[in-house]
């Protein structure tokens, strides 16, 4: 197939890029490198330098689908400065799933996020289960979920929002570079490798088994592998959402001794009052997955906590 890539330069477009290959199909990224790496485009794919607002004249009738990955995904920064995520994240899709009308491109598979179901009371969190984000991050996800909804009752676009849980992990020389990084695993590494005197644990209070915040963490390739699986079920006019996690919970301070029993190293940590807009638990139920792609992810946390090791030592990106 020929696959038109968003935001492929992108830590988890890369990867995907990479594995579609892999599979045999033609990739072609598109990606505006404002938090992307040139360096991160798979080989055997080509890059297309320009924003997903001017896509247009990117897509042909020759694509056979798109994977849209490209947006912001901050939520700190989503809460600072909304404007970006409306513009980039709403907008930017209403202009791919025009072009796409436009030329009769009819397959689309979309990064929606965990972040839609806001505080969810449930746990696990089914695809049933309210969604009411918290921060403007979560909210474009939804409304652009809801927008893909219409466009397959209108236009008969075949779709799917895979709804990502915390993902992380490495895939050979791909893997996280974001500036600044504020995730969990790559913070905790950091100070494992020597490069931050202390890590830290933002919140204790939670009602969880330990005090700490309770997230799902899923490897980047059981992710791609997701992807792979999401081109081949979609369907016209139908418009699935599915969950993508591991559907085990783990507690920050569960996180912290994984790093410490992976790596040998000490990480110090210091006990601070809880992050704002941090929900005490999000873990996925993964059934529908199972049945709508016929996956379940392999890879447990301590390969994440590998994997990620392994490529911050082999690309000095700590
Ligand atoms: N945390 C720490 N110390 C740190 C970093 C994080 O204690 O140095 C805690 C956070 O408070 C949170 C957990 O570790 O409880 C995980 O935090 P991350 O920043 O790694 O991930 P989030 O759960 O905040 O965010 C992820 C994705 C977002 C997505 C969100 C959905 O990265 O893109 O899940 O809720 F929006």
């Amino acid at each position: 197939m020929k696959l038109l890539v968003t935001g492929g330069a992108g830590y988890i477009g890369s990867v995907c890029a990479a594995r579609l290959l892999e599979a045999g199909n033609e990739v072609v990224v598109l990606d505006d490198l404002s938090t992307g790496y040139a360096d991160a485009v798979p080989a055997g794919a080509s890059l297309v330098q320009r924003r997903v607002h001017d896509v247009a004249g990117v897509l042909d009738p020759s694509f056979d689908a798109v994977l849209h990955f490209a947006g912001k995904s901050l939520v700190a920064e989503s809460v600072a400065r909304p404007e970006l995520y409306w513009d980039n994240n709403v907008v930017g899709t209403l202009a791919l799933l025009a072009a796409m009308r436009d030329h009769d491109v009819r397959k689309l598979v979309f990064s929606s996020s965990a972040a839609t179901y806001g505080e969810s009371a449930q746990d696990p969190i089914t695809e049933e289960s309210p969604t009411d984000p918290v921060n403007p991050y979560g909210v474009s996800k939804l409304t652009i979920d809801r927008m893909i909804g219409a466009e397959c009752i209108a236009h008969g676009l075949a779709a799917m929002s895979l709804r990502y849980f915390n993902v992380g992990g490495a895939y050979g020389r791909y893997g996280e570079r974001h500036v600044p990084e504020t995730h969990l695993v790559p913070a905790l590494l950091k100070v494992a490798a020597g490069r931050a005197e202390r890590a830290s644990v933002f919140g204790t209070d939670y009602p969880t088994r330990d005090g700490t915040a309770v997230r799902d963490y899923l490897h980047i390739v059981d992710l791609a592998e997701a992807h792979l699986a999401a081109v081949g079920a979609l369907r016209p006019g139908v418009h699935r959402v599915v969950n993508l996690g591991s559907g085990t919970g783990y507690s920050v301070k569960e996180v912290i001794d994984a790093v410490r029993r992976v790596t040998g190293h000490p990480v110090p940590a210091d006990e601070l009052p809880r992050r704002a807009g941090d929900p005490p638990v999000l873990v996925a139920g993964n059934a529908r997955a199972a049945e709508v792609l016929g996956w379940s992810p392999v890879r447990d946390l301590d390969a994440i906590v590998r994997d990620t090791w392994a490529f911050f030592q082999d690309g000095d990106s700590l």
